[in-house]
């Protein structure tokens, strides 16, 4: 498939460039910042919160799917959280169907459901009610609802993976939960963009961790089968002071008081 990949300068998007391009997809790259030296695919510096961009990067060459990886990965205030996740993820959906587009496949987080409370050894289904954790995390549920709203009017397929703790090894006991690995990512956005009329659909973006906490079926259901463990990596993993807190709802940190602030940043505060 040839792939639009936004974010594709990132840590996930450039993983995701030659992972992909190794699974026989021709990935075509999009940041707001230039193409890294180890990367050699073609690319469109552009904001994905501009319309007007957006579409001129379709413009520019047939696409059949889009990965959308684009966006702060961390807390922000209200407005600046819903443009970088709900008005690039509407940028990208307009111009999709603009151009007959039919996949989309979606960087969601875990911070969606943050608050949820860890319900023991049952796992979290992708049905649990949206209860994000912060601002970044009511973006990510608001990036969600969009997705669904334009596979409902348009008949597009799209799925978000809700992402754990992407990165190249667990470093924190909450992670050994929450890990997903570069080769399982690559894993899991080459299952969504492959599997078969999924609709509108949730998945877990972890690994095949012994310690999981979210259920992996979702995406397995669509082809995603995760091959590492953040558990071979447990003995390196040092207790911290937070680790209690960390682990009793689904967002860890993100849930604590220090994320607590206005939604709204002012001027003369
Ligand atoms: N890293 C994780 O563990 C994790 C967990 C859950 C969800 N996610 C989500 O995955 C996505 C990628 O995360 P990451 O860790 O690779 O972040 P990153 O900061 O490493 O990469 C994000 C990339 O997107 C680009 N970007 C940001 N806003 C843009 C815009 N408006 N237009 C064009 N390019 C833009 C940045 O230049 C950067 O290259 C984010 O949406 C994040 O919320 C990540």
């Amino acid at each position: 498939m040839r792939v639009l990949l936004t974010g594709a300068a990132g840590s996930i998007g450039q993983v995701l460039t030659l992972g992909l391009a190794d699974r026989g997809h021709e990935v075509v790259g999009l940041d707001r910042v230039p193409r890294p030296d180890a990367i050699d695919v073609r690319w469109h510096v552009a904001d994905c919160a501009d319309p007007d961009a957006v579409h001129a990067v379709f413009e520019e060459q047939p696409l059949d799917a889009v990965v959308h990886a684009a966006g702060l990965p961390d807390e922000a205030s209200l407005p600046d959280s819903l443009t970088s996740h709900v008005v690039t993820t509407a940028a990208l959906l307009d111009a999709a169907v603009a151009h007959d587009v039919r996949r989309v496949v979606y960087a969601g987080s875990n911070h969606a459901v943050g608050r949820t409370p860890r319900l023991g050894a049952e796992v979290l289904g992708v049905e649990a009610r949206p209860r994000p954790d912060t601002f970044y995390g009511v973006a990510k549920v608001a990036a969600e609802a969009l997705l669904s709203l334009y596979v409902d009017r348009y008949d597009l397929d799209a799925v978000s993976c809700r992402i754990g703790s992407f990165g190249p090894r667990p470093e924190s006991v909450r992670e050994l939960a929450t890990w997903l690995s570069p080769d399982d990512c690559v894993r899991m956005v080459d299952a969504c963009l492959t599997a078969p009329a999924p609709g509108f659909a949730v998945v877990h973006g972890i690994s095949a961790n012994t310690r999981a906490w979210w259920d992996l079926q979702p995406g397995r259901d669509l082809g995603y089968e995760p091959l590492d463990d953040a558990e071979e990596f447990a003995a390196a993993v040092a207790a911290g002071p937070d680790d209690a807190a960390e682990v009793a709802v689904v967002g860890g940190p993100f849930a604590g008081e220090g994320f607590h602030r206005p939604a709204l940043d002012r001027l003369d505060p």
